[in-house]
């Protein structure tokens, strides 16, 4: 009986850390997000978000250190696809700023939804363990944040892509009229010089 209840124990705890191996590598891939954007409401909520992945780690700390293991350090690999070279070569060198950040927001909705979907087989596991109740509200309220970002970001998202790809196309006309009349400014002088030059040799 004995035996059973440490197995159990070792299972639970290497969820724990499978999940916590998860979240480490959440933390990077927020911070790093949090940097390159450039969206004001796409970088508040990632911040958030990046603040309750920390909790969401410390609370997973915390239920493996009262089941006397060890949280681990390392990252697991985020479910993010991964498109083909040629293509992610093309994505990357041929996208504009706008284009990257509606791309990495719907690499964030896979992750968030992929995170919820972890939780939810997780804590089935546990539940098969029988885990601690304690434990297992801990992935249920960390199931629950992923699920409340992930549905903030599905629902946001295109409005946000609109306005991004609106953005996108002002700035593009924008520099478009500034180098028209910079065109228009070097032909008036041109034009002025040429008249200049004429009139004094004649
Ligand atoms: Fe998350």
């Amino acid at each position: 009986m004995t035996h059973q209840f440490d197995r159990n124990i070792m299972t639970t705890l290497a969820g724990l850390n499978l999940a916590l191996s998860y979240e480490n590598a959440a933390v990077e891939r927020l911070e790093k997000r949090l940097s390159e954007s450039f969206d004001s409401e796409v970088k508040e909520k990632l911040s958030r978000h990046l603040a309750q992945t920390r909790e969401q780690q410390d609370r997973l700390k915390e239920r493996i250190n009262a089941l006397g293991g060890e949280p681990i350090t390392e990252k697991g690999g985020l479910p993010i696809p991964e498109p083909p070279r040629s293509l992610k070569i093309l994505i990357e060198r041929g996208s504009t700023p706008s284009q990257k950040e509606v791309w990495e927001s719907l690499n964030d909705l896979i992750m968030e939804r992929a995170e919820a979907i972890m939780y939810d087989g997780g804590i089935q596991a546990l539940e098969l363990l029988k885990a601690d109740k304690k434990t297992i509200k801990t992935l249920e309220k960390n199931m629950k944040e992923e699920e409340g970002f992930a549905n903030w970001l599905q629902k946001n998202n295109p409005r946000i892509a609109k306005r991004l790809m609106k953005k996108q196309l002002e700035d593009k006309r924008e520099k478009e009229n500034k180098k028209k009349e910079k065109t228009e400014e070097a032909a008036a002088t041109t034009t002025a010089t040429t008249t200049t030059t004429t009139t004094t040799t004649s």
